[in-house]
């Protein structure tokens, strides 16, 4: 296949997420809190990818100040990723109905049908995240436009199944229903291609954009992405499973060796009577708090939450958005190119 033809052949792989996305290239910067504020998002937009603003740590004006910002910054087509229990959910989704943000993406579990109605009605295509095919029905059922289908490579929260399962799960049932988006360890175009051909439309990528250059994280941050290989990327440990951890995948660190200690020192007070059951679950989920943030913004890769997936050994160095989603495309036409050409079935 010439190079030509392999472009046609991506452009048709991926036409309905185009479609969908109003992008040249179907692939979406996943929302990643802190990371992605104006600066990232117009730059994946205007480099003709889909960036989405994080909007899990935000106030209803801070997100209205941020969507107006990213407006200015590019014409052309964003998302805002809203985390289903945030406690302003139907305001933040009213903030995004008056800005008219065309693709709100709910995350952070399932999202009621109410939300999911509440954000259609802002006249918005809404995006969800379906962790199972019995929860790609339901969502499917309540509404959703389209499906992200994430696997647990990828960096930040966690399900428990493999992006290469749940794709063959989920995309032969759903594909032909709505449009499938792909993420969690994706760092090349060929894997981008390998599961376009199983019938996804397009791709999500959060880990690869952090040391975009028009990433605002700390350089702390993205050096410790450049450093890391994939095995430094892994998930939170839960010593004992009456005290349930919320799984997070982010680079080991001295944060990371303390978690375990201190759930250990939190488990003990509460085998002693110390603490009620109650308390040392609400001590355990506060250990992290604002760790995201710390190393993000203040550069404390120590102690902070270096949230990665594994696909953070293929980040190399800084790089523009722009020539990030062209090695992407390139990767993609290439593994195409060196296709054999379809032979024509015989007609029986
Ligand atoms: C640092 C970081 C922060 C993230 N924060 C969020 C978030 O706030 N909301 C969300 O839906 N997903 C979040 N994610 C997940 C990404 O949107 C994206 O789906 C994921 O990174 C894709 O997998 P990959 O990391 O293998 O590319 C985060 C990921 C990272 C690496």
């Amino acid at each position: 296949m010439t190079i030509t033809s392999a472009r046609e052949r991506l452009d048709g792989l991926w036409r309905r997420g185009l479609e969908f996305l109003g992008t040249d290239v179907a692939i979406m910067g996943g929302a990643m809190s802190w990371i992605s504020e104006r600066h990232l998002v117009s730059a994946i937009s205007n480099a003709g990818g889909f960036g989405v603003i994080a909007a899990g740590s935000m106030d209803p004006d801070r997100l209205a100040t941020e969507i107006a910002a990213t407006q200015e910054l590019t014409a052309r087509p964003f998302g805002v990723n809203l985390i289903t229990m945030h406690p302003q959910l139907d305001r933040l989704i009213d903030v995004c109905g008056e800005l008219q943000v065309g693709h709100i993406v709910l995350a952070g579990g399932l999202p009621p049908t109410t939300a999911i109605k509440r954000a259609k009605d802002t006249g918005a295509k809404v995006i969800c995240f379906a962790p199972a095919l019995v929860a790609a029905k339901k969502l499917v059922r309540s509404g959703a436009d389209a499906l992200v289908i994430e696997g647990t490579e990828a960096g930040g929260h966690i399900g428990p199944v493999a992006t290469g399962v749940l794709a063959q799960e989920i995309l032969p049932a759903m594909a032909a229903l709505v449009p499938v988006f792909v993420a969690g360890g994706l760092g090349r175009g060929e894997a981008i291609v390998s599961y376009l051909e199983m019938g996804a439309v397009g791709a999500q990528l959060g880990t690869r954009f952090v040391c975009a250059t028009e990433c605002v994280a700390h350089q702390n941050f993205k050096k410790a992405f450049i450093r890391a290989a994939a095995r430094d990327a892994v998930p939170t440990v839960q010593v004992d499973p009456a005290f349930p951890v919320i799984p997070v995948r982010a680079l080991a660190n001295e944060g990371s060796r303390r978690f375990v200690e201190f759930q250990h020192e939190v488990i003990r007070r509460f085998r002693a009577g110390e603490l009620e059951n109650k308390e040392a679950q609400l001590e355990i989920e506060h250990f992290w708090a604002g760790a995201l943030r710390r190393a993000v913004i203040d550069g404390d890769v120590e102690t902070g939450s270096v949230m990665a997936g594994q696909s953070v050994g293929m980040v190399t160095r800084e790089q523009p958005c722009a020539e990030i989603l062209t090695e992407l495309v390139d990767q993609a036409v290439t593994a195409l190119a060196g296709r054999l050409p379809t032979p024509a079935l015989p007609v029986s």
